[in-house]
Parts: C-alpha cells; sequence; structure tokens
C-alpha cells in the first residue's frame, strides 16, 4: 500500500493535481454513503447558483456563468428541463414553469423548437442550429412531473390553467409541447449537441417518452381523444426506433439521414446512452438493460479508452474511463475547427454512473441476467470478473454466485466513474469538459447541466 502510495503522489505531482481528494479517489474509487450525500449535496449548491442568478428573470437556468470563451449566458431549454428535473423547490418549478410558457408564446425563429432564450426572457435572434426538437419533449416531462405533484395536492386550478388545459389552441405549457412533439417528430432537426441536422435516436427517445407521459395526464384531466393521438404516436416513433440499430456493427447509431454538421462516420455517440437515462416510460425497449444499449455502452467507453490519453494510464485503473461525446468530436469548449479536439465530457462520464447504477438495480429486480452475443462484451468488461469469460445462453439467477458479483460489480465500476468526475473536479466545481491529455478542466466552467447529471447519477446508486 505504503509503495502504490508513493508511486501515485510521484504521479500525481507531476499531473499537478496533488490533493488529499484526489490521492483517496486513485487509491480507492469505491463510494461510501455519507460521501455520496456529500457530493449531492454541494452539486446542488452550485447548481442551484445557476438558476435565477442576479439580473435574470425568475425561472432562468443559466447554462453556465461563462459569458465569454464560451458564451453560455443563454437559457438553453434542454439543460433547464434536464436541471429542473431534479430541483425539488417548488417555488422555482413554478418560477421556470411561468417563464416557459413566456418563451413558447414569444415570437422566436423556430417556434417551440427554439433551443435557447435570453436571460431577460427575450428571444436569441442570432443564427443557430434550429429547431432543437428535442427541448419541447424535456421541458414537457419536467412539467408533467410538476403537474402530478400538484394534482397530488390538489391544486387543479394552477394545472388546468397553466400546465394542461386540455384545449386546442392550447394556451398551456405541457398541451402546447406535446402538440408539437405529436405533430414534429417526423421534422429532420437539430441534435442536442446543436451541430448535426437529421433524425436522432436521442431525439425520438425523449419525444416518445413525452408521449407516454403525457398521454396518461391527457387521461387523467379526460382529454380523453388527444391522449390516443399521444399514445398513438408515441407506438409510431417506437416503431422507427429500431432502424437506428445497425446489425453489422451491432450497436445503436445515433443519427440518420444526417444532412450536414461534423463526421459521424463511427456512429457512437454517448447521446444513446443519455435516450436510455432519460426516457423513464417504454423502457422495455431501449431501456438501461437493452441489450442494445449495453453493446452501445460497451462500444462507446472502447472508442474512448482508446482516444484519450489520460484513459491509458495504467496508474489510474481505478478510474472509470473518462467518457466524452462521440469520437469524431472537434468541439474542445471554446471553438470547433478542423484543428481543434475535443475532450471527454463530465455530464457524459457521470451518465456511465448512472447507466451502471441503474442496470444493477434494475437487473436485482428482475432477479435475473442471461447473457447475450450483444452483453456478452459488456459484461465480460466489469472488473469484478476479473478477466473470467461468460458463456452465451447461462442464465445466472438471484442467488447465483456470478449473478452476485455482476449487479455488485454494476455499482463498483458505477463508484469508478464518479471517481473519474471527482478527480478531475476542480474542487467540487465542475465545467463542461475536462482536458484529454492533462485532465483539467475545460470549457464553460460551472456547467449546470455536469451539477444535474452527477447529481441524478447518484440518486441512482443502489445503497
Ligand atoms: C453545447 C452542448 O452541446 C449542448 O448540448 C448544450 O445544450 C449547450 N452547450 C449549453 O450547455
Amino acid at each position: 500500500m505504503y509503495i502504490r502510495k508513493l508511486i501515485a503522489l510521484a504521479i500525481l505531482s507531476y499531473a499537478t493535481q496533488a490533493s488529499a481528494l484526489n490521492l483517496d479517489i486513485l487509491l480507492n474509487g469505491i463510494l461510501t454513503k455519507p460521501e455520496v450525500r456529500k457530493l449531492v449535496t454541494s452539486a446542488q449548491t452550485l447548481m442551484t447558483a445557476n438558476i435565477s442568478p442576479a439580473g435574470t428573470l425568475p425561472g432562468t437556468v443559466i447554462a453556465s456563468p461563462s459569458q465569454s470563451m464560451p458564451d453560455y449566458y443563454y437559457m438553453w431549454i434542454r439543460d433547464a428541463a434536464l436541471t429542473m428535473e431534479v430541483v425539488t423547490d417548488r417555488p422555482t418549478l413554478l418560477n421556470y414553469a411561468d417563464l416557459s410558457l413566456k418563451q413558447q408564446q414569444g415570437p422566436a425563429i423556430a417556434g417551440l423548437g427554439e433551443p435557447k432564450f435570453n436571460v431577460d426572457g427575450t428571444d436569441f435572434t442570432g443564427p443557430w442550429g434550429r429547431p432543437q426538437n428535442d427541448g419541447p419533449a424535456l421541458r414537457a416531462v419536467t412539467a408533467i412531473k410538476l403537474a402530478n405533484a400538484l394534482i397530488a395536492e390538489g391544486q387543479m386550478s394552477y394545472v388546468q390553467t397553466k400546465l394542461y388545459d386540455g384545449r386546442l389552441p392550447s394556451q398551456s405549457l405541457i398541451k402546447n409541447d406535446l402538440e408539437y412533439v405529436a405533430a414534429h417528430w417526423r421534422d429532420a432537426n437539430v441534435d442536442l449537441w446543436e451541430e448535426s441536422t437529421g433524425q436522432h435516436f436521442y431525439t425520438l427517445m425523449a419525444q416518445r417518452n413525452a408521449l407516454l407521459l403525457g398521454s396518461t395526464l391527457a387521461n387523467q384531466l379526460n382529454d380523453t381523444q388527444a391522449a390516443a393521438y399521444y399514445s398513438e404516436q408515441a407506438q409510431n416513433i417506437e416503431d422507427t426506433l429500431p432502424e437506428f440499430w445497425d446489425d453489422s456493427r451491432g450497436y445503436i447509431l445515433t443519427v440518420l439521414d444526417q444532412t450536414n454538421g461534423p463526421n459521424h462516420d463511427s456512429g457512437l455517440d454517448v447521446s444513446v446512452i443519455l435516450a436510455a437515462l432519460h426516457s423513464t416510460q417504454g423502457e422495455q425497449t431501449f431501456g438501461v438493460t437493452d441489450d442494445r444499449i449495453l453493446a452501445t455502452a460497451y462500444n462507446i467507453q472502447q472508442a474512448f479508452a482508446g482516444l484519450y490519453a489520460i484513459n491509458q494510464q495504467s496508474e489510474f485503473q481505478n478510474l472509470g474511463t473518462a467518457i466524452g461525446r462521440y469520437p469524431e468530436d472537434q468541439y474542445n469548449g471554446t471553438a470547433s475547427t478542423a484543428s481543434t479536439l475535443a475532450n471527454p465530457w463530465f455530464l457524459a462520464t457521470a451518465a456511465y454512473a448512472e447507466l451502471f447504477y441503474r442496470a444493477s438495480g434494475e437487473f436485482k429486480l428482475a432477479g435475473e441476467i442471461e447473457i447475450s452475443d450483444l452483453n456478452k462484451p459488456f459484461f465480460e468488461s466489469l472488473h469484478s470478473l476479473n478477466g473470467a469469460t461468460l458463456n452465451v445462453g447461462d442464465i445466472y439467477r438471484a442467488g447465483d454466485a456470478m449473478f452476485t458479483e455482476i449487479v455488485n460489480g454494476l455499482v463498483t465500476d458505477g463508484d469508478r466513474f464518479i471517481a473519474r468526475v471527482r478527480f478531475h473536479a476542480n474542487g467540487d466545481s465542475l465545467s463542461e469538459q475536462y482536458d484529454r491529455d492533462n485532465g483539467f478542466e475545460q470549457g464553460a466552467h460551472d456547467l449546470t447541466w455536469s451539477y444535474a447529471s452527477l447529481i441524478t447519477a447518484l440518486n441512482a446508486r443502489p445503497q
């Protein structure tokens, strides 16, 4: 142990990130319950600082306080919705809903598919990748969660005026978004990374999720025709999702029919993992234990393991693989040109922790794991298996030693991804990216979505 410590210290002083905290993470990636609580609390504090900061309208979620290189001082619909999903403070949620309704009613260039707004509530009118149709779907889901909580408390009047009025044309936040999603999911649009135009697995998954949740809400509020329409469109989306599966490559492609934007030749993209994580409905297809998701996760992880120098230092074997957006990515956090190289992202790395945690929980619940051609490499790569080979067709059940190895191994490997996040963080602060070579934070500092992703990951950790 002492020698390992000395070696680790020597490496760390080179890496210049030497601190007692980083050394602990390096030597022991496994999280304790008090550590989980501490991390969540601190991420919540830092995330909350980016909600309605002074000088912005109440309910505004800035993507980051950074106002130049890059300028992220705007409210992105996607980032805001994913952030508000983990906010529990009621007045903050109501401010967000009121502001979102105002944004919907403005004359935005892309209508409801408008990706971002100024912090004074006015439209952003500069050139941008439009429309981004994951936004209305994610916003609807966050607002439906709020509506469900209000309904449970009997607060129907706010719900039926501001959130879901059941009228056409609608004057309410959720119904506006659902109508838009139901009518426009076939449209080519710009992806969540704001770069490529085409059909996106992530966007379609978010849209299906919103329509399924929306259908249940519509039924509850006696808008039965709309409920049927939403679930029919959700089913239509579900029928197109298998087109993203590339049988010869053995993983899910992020984009189809791409007409412009950066090279996506590998088809690999962490957005596919985010798609599984951000969908709570229809989990039987493309959920976190779906073989196709696990096969894709394995392939993405392999690609980044080979791509980033910080993934190749054997001394850091306790840290999970640093994960970026997609292998061909050139956006380095401030610029995107042929001469720049992208880096791993905190939210992408935290997503892997969440995937592993949630998969562990779901397999435990199911009580059974069947090894298939598709999931075999994923399971065999777990550290807890120590290089053991698994046989296709084998079924492990609760009580079997291998079942326990796998469900526990998913949690400890999930912890390794969290350790990776913590190791590269600047204290508790999380930026957007961390440098692929030296490990330092890169790009927008205090990225709101980085905090939200760490919180959802830790909340998903089986206790
Ligand atoms: C760029 C990211 O690719 C996009 O997903 C995000 O919405 C914005 N930055 C703001 O954080």
